[in-house]
């Protein structure tokens, strides 16, 4: 699949889990372009959340493009099962993945978009060596793990490195930026690069996701 910039990626970790199919359907009839997937193992980050079964049935319920969020260890060994399920994009993390650019090379040779993630406290440099193939790069703006985080800011500087190295460099990979967005930082976040904008409670804890959805927009 083909990412596009300027894309909104509401993550259902904030959704209503037991009308899932309804909140999957309002975020599809509010024109969000992604769904973002937030799987999370319990060992890499404390929480756990779903794994291939519950993307596997979403898949099989809506249009949208999904984008894959793995919160796991080792994920190299699950590439080839969410890939079945239905991811569009899979993401993992640098600090979870010991050989970035095979796993890379493999998401790519199953057709799908490959990206990484860097927490917080990673260096953006850990990527360059692999960054021509990437399709995109998660920039977590919150130690991962749960909804509701406050943004951290220092991250800001993180994005503009990215894009300066992407400019530098000729790379094409997008930005995205995952958690603490909402409507009063992400114009900043837009004017510093970032081309797919992941928000959970900023979307999920609203009435009229059309609204918000429209709002962000506006602003991006
Ligand atoms: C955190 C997840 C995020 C999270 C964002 O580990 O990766 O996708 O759901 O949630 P908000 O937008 O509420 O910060
Ligand atoms: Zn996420």
């Amino acid at each position: 699949m083909k990412l596009k910039t300027k894309s909104i990626a509401p993550s259902i970790l904030s959704a209503d889990f037991l009308h899932l199919a309804d909140e999957i359907e309002a975020i599809e009839n509010a024109k969000a372009d992604l769904i973002h997937i937030d799987v999370m193992d319990g060992h890499f980050v404390n929480n756990l959340t779903f794994g291939p079964f519950i993307i596997e049935q979403i898949k099989g319920m809506t249009k949208l493009p999904l984008d894959v969020h793995l919160m796991i260890e080792n994920p190299d060994r699950w590439i080839d099962t969410y890939a079945k399920a239905g991811a569009d994009n899979i993401t993992i993390h640098v600090e979870a993945c010991n050989h970035i650019h095979r796993a890379i090379q493999h998401i790519k040779e199953l057709g799908k978009a490959a990206s990484v993630s860097l927490n917080p406290a990673t260096h953006p440099n850990v990527i360059e060596y692999v960054a021509r193939d990437l399709d995109m790069v998660l920039v977590m703006s919150v130690n991962p793990g749960f909804g509701g985080q406050k943004y951290i800011d220092n991250v800001n500087e993180k994005i503009k490195y990215l894009d300066n190295m992407r400019k530098n460099k000729d790379f094409n990979f997008l930005i995205e930026v995952d958690g603490g967005v909402n409507k009063d930082n992400i114009h900043l976040l837009s004017s510093l690069g970032v081309d797919v904008f992941v928000a959970g409670s900023a979307v999920f804890k609203t009435k009229d996701y059309k609204k918000t959805i429209e709002e962000f927009r506006s602003l991006m």
